[in-house]
């Protein structure tokens, strides 16, 4: 099997063959999703909602995360592996940042890292790419920023912040990430911000110009009743399927129809 690297996905733009990006946080699924052929998969800080119950993004830390890492980095042959710096291990000085950083590379042995933000968090990406990890940029909705925006809804609308994320998107390549994610903004500037720098743009929210796509897997699986964004396609209905296997295995064994015979030794 030949393994998707950072240049791989770089040479994916340039041929115009869009590239694939799915959440997973635990081996049983990263084999699935691996198995399934995306080209990369993203060890999201999402884990903070779908996996532990968070509301927000900000709880989880660097130990989960590092966790999380380990479990789908065992789970994978192809994908390239990047991992979320989850909020607080990065914002406060650069030196921090790397430490996070290489901590999560070492630890885990995942391909590279994700951090959100742009000109506010320059140094700290300077400081991991010059240690020689791939660093992923994240702009748009930015969800370690949710207390800042009080809400959800779609970014950079008004011309002063596409401006901004324009500019901090030519930055992030200048300072050396192989990729920007691009969440919930107009699909006009994410074409704009797509045609202005080489490394490629995954999107979510940010409509079919970009380079790439990207969904979180318990909501593109159709685990997640209660969260239907608009941008959200729902390939399976498994909140259904999944209680519904689990009524039948109560009913069966109250009824004593499970085990039978052939389920017994
Ligand atoms: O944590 C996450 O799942 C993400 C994607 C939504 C891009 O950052
Ligand atoms: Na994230």
């Amino acid at each position: 099997i030949k393994k998707i690297t950072t240049e791989t996905l770089r040479k994916m733009k340039f041929d115009k063959e869009k590239i694939t990006m799915l959440t997973a946080y635990d081996f049983t699924t990263a084999k699935m999703v691996d198995a399934g052929g995306v080209d990369a998969i993203l060890v999201g800080d999402s884990a903070s909602n779908v996996m532990a119950g968070y509301e927000t993004t900000l709880p989880i830390t660097l130990d989960q995360m590092i966790y999380h890492a380990q479990c789908v980095i065992r789970g994978v042959d192809r994908a390239l592996v990047v991992v979320d710096l989850p909020f607080g291990s990065y914002q406060s000085n650069p030196e921090k940042a790397l430490e996070s950083a290489v901590r999560i590379m070492k630890e885990s042995e995942a391909h590279a890292i994700k951090l959100e933000g742009g000109k506010e968090v320059e140094k700290s990406i300077k400081k991991i790419v010059n240690a020689g990890i791939p660093v992923m940029g994240h702009l748009g909705l930015t969800p370690q920023s949710i207390y800042q925006f009080g809400t959800y809804k779609v970014r950079a609308k008004e011309e002063e912040e596409a401006e901004k994320l324009i500019s901090d998107a030519k930055l992030l390549e200048e300072l050396g990430c192989f990729s920007v994610v691009l969440e919930k903004i107009p699909a006009a500037l994410a074409k704009k911000v797509t045609d202005s720098v080489s490394i490629p743009t995954i999107g979510i929210g940010a409509g079919p110009h970009c380079d790439g796509q990207v969904l979180v897997y318990h909501d593109m699986v159709g685990m997640n009743k209660d969260f239907s964004p608009k941008f959200l396609r729902r390939y399976l209905d498994l909140y259904t399927e999944i209680t519904g296997a689990v009524s039948q295995y109560v009913k069966d064994v109250k009824s004593t129809d499970f085990p039978n015979q052939e389920e017994s030794y």
